[in-house]
């Protein structure tokens, strides 16, 4: 929401009394003075009038998950066991994924309760690199490289995949960069060839990488750098 209809909202301001506190530089957002009245203040944000607290903001929060097999990337599964159950946080229901992985997809998955922070991420629009490690069944040759940088249709969702650039790593090992996040995205574009994915490793997603540090099942808060490069 604008900073200026945050402060119209309180019962005690008309929209003049507003602009005058804007222009005196009263109001802060997360400690720093606030004249725009465009500033936008989120559920995340500190607002203070002189010394008097608005509002606390809760508080944002961002994790890195190495996803192992097995695993179901929802909340709440009947059968299986979730990637939530392996973060050990308070309020973690209060969390959701930024981009699902399939059940035996290993890899980076991050999870936050900051739907802005994961729409960027995940939105097509955006054009983020989401890069997996990919072993296949069948060979893989180099007439793939132009397939994958032309685009498959998908007639369930009517489009035409963005291009992929794929690189041959081995005679059935590739690293494969796509924009986008479609259900069964890579299984599907690898089907086209009739070629099984048996292996599916999410390396990175735009400028976040993996830690290597983190084995199967272990996960890290996102760092205040991790968090702005998004
Ligand atoms: N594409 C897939 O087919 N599966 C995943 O888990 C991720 C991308």
């Amino acid at each position: 929401m604008r900073l200026d209809r945050f402060l119209g909202n309180l019962p005690r301001f008309n929209r003049q009394q507003v602009r005058l506190l804007l222009v005196a530089g009263r109001v802060q957002v997360d400690g720093q003075v606030a004249r725009d009245p465009l500033h936008e203040v989120r559920e995340f944000s500190r607002v203070e009038l002189d010394d008097e607290l608005l509002q606390a903001g809760r508080p944002a929060r961002y994790y890195m998950l190495h996803k192992p097999k097995g695993c179901v990337s929802a909340t709440v599964d009947p059968q299986h066991p979730t990637v939530l159950d392996l973060l050990d946080v308070p309020q973690r229901d209060e969390l959701h994924i930024a981009g699902r992985l399939d059940f035996n997809t290993t890899g980076l998955m991050l999870l936050t309760n900051d739907g802005q922070w994961s729409r960027r991420l995940t939105q097509p629009q955006t054009k983020l690199p989401k890069v997996y490690y990919v072993e296949t069944e069948r060979l893989i040759d180099e007439g793939y490289v132009a397939r994958f940088a032309e685009g498959f249709y998908f007639a369930f969702e009517g489009i035409t995949t963005q291009p992929a650039q794929l690189v041959l790593l081995g005679p059935r090992q590739a690293r494969l960069s796509i924009v986008e996040g479609r259900y069964h995205q890579v299984k599907r574009m690898f089907g086209h060839f009739d070629n099984k994915v048996l292996v599916l490793h999410r390396e990175s997603m735009g400028p976040l990488s993996l830690d290597n540090s983190l084995a199967p099942g272990q996960f890290r808060a996102l760092t205040a750098q991790e968090i702005r490069a998004i």
